[in-house]
């Protein structure tokens, strides 16, 4: 089986993004904002290894042979609710791909998490899919969404953070060591009620302004 990598984004403008993510004065407008700009350049990143082929066209000044992308299938998959706040930012880049929902909630006090929700493009598994969460934390949601993709017959799968926790990034390594990570920051750990330290807080209620 092919051993999947963590790929983390070394940019001076999704460094300073996620700054002021950090800083809990930001308002949900701009946290909303800033989610979708960083969702762009990873999903920038995450999208270097697409294949292209050529195609001839007439420039002005002459027949050439470009290169053009290769028609390969994409789905991006947000981890309902916080990863919906990632989906516009990636499909600026990949407009064309389909977009499928799954939905997963931790239980507050086992931190396990439930899906409640799986809708997907009928042929998803002839697509690359893209899952994308603001927060790898304990990594069980994103280890649950890849088993339901993986169900479903899907076989290239790439994972989309913002932010990760190493503790998320071993739990990922361990159950699917095929997937790439592509996370905008790693931080330092996890505290007792597995939220990312220094991280950005409740992802969802701050894209959402629900708390
Ligand atoms: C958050 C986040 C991830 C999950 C990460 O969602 O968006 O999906 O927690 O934690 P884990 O790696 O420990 O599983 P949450 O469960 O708070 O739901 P929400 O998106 O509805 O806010
Ligand atoms: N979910 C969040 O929204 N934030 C964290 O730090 C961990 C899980």
């Amino acid at each position: 089986m092919d051993s999947g990598k963590v790929h983390v984004m070394d940019h001076p403008l999704v460094a300073h993004k996620l700054s002021i993510m950090r800083d809990k004065n930001t308002s949900v407008k701009d946290f909303r904002e800033l989610v979708s700009e960083i969702g762009m350049f990873i999903a920038y990143e995450a999208t270097r290894d697409l294949p292209l082929t050529t195609r001839t066209i007439e420039t002005p000044i002459c027949e050439a042979e470009v290169p053009t992308l290769d028609g390969k299938k994409l789905a991006v998959v947000p981890i309902l609710r916080a990863g919906l706040g990632l989906v516009d930012g990636v499909l600026r880049m990949v407009p064309a791909a389909r977009v499928g929902h799954i939905g997963m909630f931790r239980d507050e006090e086992t931190l396990e998490p439930h899906t409640y929700f799986c809708k997907m493009p009928k042929d998803i598994a002839e697509r690359e899919v893209l899952i994308v969460d603001p927060m790898l934390a304990t990594g069980g949601s994103a280890a649950a969404a890849i088993d339901e993709m993986k169900k479903r017959g899907c076989k290239q799968i790439k994972l989309l953070v913002l932010v990760a926790a190493p503790e998320g990034i071993a739990c990922i390594r361990k159950a699917h060591p095929d997937v790439d990570i592509y996370a905008g920051a790693v931080d330092k750990c996890l505290n007792e009620n597995g939220y990312i330290v220094p991280g950005l807080g409740d992802a969802g209620d701050r894209i959402f302004g629900t708390k």
